[in-house]
């Protein structure tokens, strides 16, 4: 494990999470992207250029993606790629003031390496590092035991449950129960927590993916697109999370 780069992480994520929850005290500047519920504001701007800079200054290096401009014109994974999303979960950032992350995933020649998710108002850091294990707040985090679609709660957003694509009907269906939490960083760590077992998202960018993918291949849990393959960490997918047993029968429903 690289402990300097863990550790370099590790302090920017805590300066981070103080700007953040500094800035929430005051105004903050909101614009739109592509219409009403697609936010972005000043700090998601700044988040994100704090990091790159602190990449920047210590890797030189390294590649680095990051939702709000960096690296979109990326065409390789080779050598060190940083995956950045400064703030998931804006709308709920604005709107709640509550339930947003902060996630950074690094991979290696397009190998995880290791995933950051933060959970910024519970000051709560999930993270997983290549052969070492994963963590919240530096306690080795336990995989939860597997189970079945029937007993588990579903993570899902809101644009399938108005939808009528009868393969994620049935798999709505087979689930417990549903949940949506509007962000990708809460809705994986709910995951890790063992409380759902399976996040199913369409259109879902590389930064909302890369963290958890670190995290839940270290952990023994699978991370793919709708057919069950393999995500490329340069394009936008349909992605699927889930514990083993409850990701085959998703798959399953999901191309019958
Ligand atoms: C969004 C959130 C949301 C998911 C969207 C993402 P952002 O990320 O994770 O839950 O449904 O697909 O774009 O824009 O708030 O970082
Ligand atoms: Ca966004
Ligand atoms: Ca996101
Ligand atoms: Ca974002």
């Amino acid at each position: 494990m690289n402990y300097q780069r863990h550790h370099l992480v590790q302090t920017w994520i805590a300066q981070v999470g103080n700007m953040l929850r500094t800035a929430l005290q005051g105004e903050l500047e909101i614009e739109e992207k592509s219409g009403r519920a697609d936010l972005v504001t000043q700090m998601d701007k700044a988040v994100e250029a704090y990091l790159i800079d602190q990449i920047h200054h210590y890797f030189p290096n390294d590649q680095i993606l990051g939702e709000e401009g960096h690296g979109h014109n990326l065409t390789s994974t080779q050598g060190v790629l940083w995956i950045i999303d400064p703030i998931d979960g804006t709308l709920n950032f604005v709107k709640q003031a509550n339930n947003f992350g902060t996630m950074i995933g690094i991979f290696e020649d397009g190998q995880a390496q290791a995933g950051y998710i933060y959970d910024v108002m519970k000051d709560d850091l999930y993270y997983g590092i290549n052969g070492e294990g994963v963590f919240l707040n530096d306690q080795p985090l336990v995989p939860t035991l597997d189970t079945f679609l029937a007993d588990s709660l579903l993570n899902i957003n809101q644009y399938h449950l108005v939808g009528s694509d009868p393969q994620i009907q049935a798999l709505v269906n087979g689930a417990l129960g549903v949940r949506g939490y509007g962000s990708a960083a809460l809705e994986i760590i709910s995951i890790l927590r063992g409380e759902a077992s399976i996040y199913y998202a369409s259109r879902l960018q590389p930064w909302d993916f890369a963290a958890g993918l670190a995290i839940f291949k270290e952990l023994g849990l699978k991370v793919t697109d709708r057919q069950g393959q393999a995500l490329d960490l340069l394009e936008a997918s349909t992605v699927v999370f889930a514990s083993p047993q409850v990701h085959q029968e998703a798959i399953q429903l999901l191309n019958a």
